[in-house]
């Protein structure tokens, strides 16, 4: 069989894959599209210039490599029907197909199947109609979470404070277009409140495994202040999700969502990651994304023991119950660099010191928005998420400084980061 496998993203998440995928003793080549320096440079791994969007060319060079496997990182690829094509073509992959990947690609479906499978989550309505949406608003006494149903990199969801503001969200999504075609729709969503916890599990289309529960920090700056990001940093073990919360998402949202997916046609395989609020009411879903979570895949595989491989080609064919996924027992924590202009704005390239000077000092340095100057030979910072540094201790304290020491060593202009990543939780003075 081929040792071939091919990893799909440029970012840190990906960055991780293919440098969990290169330890399997099944794989002798990691073959990373597009990739990024980072990937470039790890042992076992190389990259393939294609445009994660160029699903054409990423179904013709799998096929081209003989690929034994091909893991798709970003919800894009995925909702756009990724698996599926390389699927017809001949080529195994791991990650849900299009019809499965809706849970991410709309918000509306999501919510419609959540409610349809009596699985916990807010109340909403759905509208095209801004009129309609701006009436219904005028009728309710809580101001609602406004979210564009499709994707929209992130940014779709509008936590709104006042009812001025929800209103203006309406329209600048419904009227205005905000969002392009994934703005064609919009929830107005209960807004709920309490800890939010993400659990992510591998899923065979029946069967599921929760992995160790990683906790991110959503907002640019310390203390939870600042705009919200795609996440600056990340941390296992989490103090809210203890083993009985795991056991209860997992009975409460996991097995429902597997059947009810089963059920209607479209089993679900590949990693389901439930974002959830801990209510006074219980565990609800706010969302579900069809992928790993980004920088949460930078903590949580460097836990793990078994091979991965195994483990994905296990989902892929049904056959989950056939392994059983190995984590230490120890802590993980991840730090993200992120460049001047995030999350608003790109930055100009600019050059990146001391990522050798952080490994040697044991942490491991997964690269996002990263490239190579015009000599090939200087990493710069090219925007967006830059860098995630992760760090592994038999405690969590232990983690947090050996993460932050590590991101102590490495510099570029305008570097933003969070210095109280996983440090209030585990009671580290900063
Ligand atoms: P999402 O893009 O769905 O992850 O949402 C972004 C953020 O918006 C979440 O991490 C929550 O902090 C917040 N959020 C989403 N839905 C709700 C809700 N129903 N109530 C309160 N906050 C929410
Ligand atoms: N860190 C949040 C996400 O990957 O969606």
């Amino acid at each position: 069989m081929s040792s071939t496998v091919m990893v799909v993203g440029n970012g840190g998440r990906e960055h991780a894959l293919a440098w969990a995928l290169a330890k399997s003793p099944q794989v002798d080549d990691v073959v990373v599209v597009p990739g990024n320096p980072g990937t470039a440079n790890e042992p076992g791994c190389r990259n393939l210039p294609i445009a994660v969007s160029d699903l054409d060319a990423i179904v013709a060079a799998a096929v081209d490599h003989q690929v034994r496997l091909v893991v798709v990182g970003p919800e894009d690829p995925l909702v756009a029907g990724l698996v599926d094509r390389l699927e017809q073509a001949g080529v195994a992959a791991f990650g849900p197909s299009e019809a499965a990947a809706q849970l991410e690609g709309s918000k509306a479906h999501c919510k419609a199947f959540l409610l349809r499978h009596q699985i916990p989550t807010g109340a909403a309505a759905t509208f095209r109609s801004a009129d309609e949406a701006l009436a219904y608003l005028a009728g309710c006494d809580e101001v609602p979470v406004v979210k564009a149903s499709g994707l929209a990199a992130g940014k779709g969801v509008i936590v709104a404070d006042t009812m001025a503001e929800a209103q203006a969200a309406v329209v600048s999504i419904l009227v205005d277009g905000r969002f392009g075609s994934a703005g064609a729709e919009v929830l107005l969503e209960e807004r709920l409140h309490g800890p939010e916890v993400s659990v992510l599990g591998f899923c065979d289309g029946e069967q599921f495994s929760i992995m160790p529960a990683a906790q991110d920090h959503k907002r640019l700056r310390n203390g939870d202040q600042g705009p919200n990001t795609g996440g600056m940093g990340a941390f296992h073990p989490s103090p809210v999700a203890d083993q009985e919360l795991l056991e209860q998402v997992a009975r409460e949202v996991f097995e429902p969502t597997l059947a009810g997916m089963a059920a209607e046609g479209r089993p679900y395989r590949g990693v389901l990651y439930a974002g959830m609020m801990l209510t006074s009411d219980g565990p609800k879903v706010i969302e579900f994304n069809c992928r790993f979570g980004d920088p949460e895949t930078q903590v949580v595989l460097p836990l793990l023991e078994s091979d991965l491989l195994e483990i994905f080609e296990a989902c892929r064919n049904g056959e989950l119950a056939t392994v059983t996924p190995v984590w230490r027992n120890e802590a993980a924590v991840t730090v993200v660099l992120a460049s001047a202009g995030y999350p608003e704005t790109k930055s100009e390239p600019v050059p990146i010191v001391g990522i050798d000077a952080a490994e040697q000092q044991g942490t491991k340095v997964f690269h996002a928005g990263t490239g190579l100057d015009d000599t090939r030979e200087v990493v710069m910072a090219t925007g967006g998420r830059v860098l995630a540094v992760t760090a592994v201790a038999p405690s969590l304290a232990q983690a947090a400084e050996a993460a932050h020491a590590g991101a102590d060593r490495i510099q570029f202009d305008g570097a933003q980061r969070r210095t109280d990543v996983a440090r209030e939780t585990a009671k580290v003075k900063q």
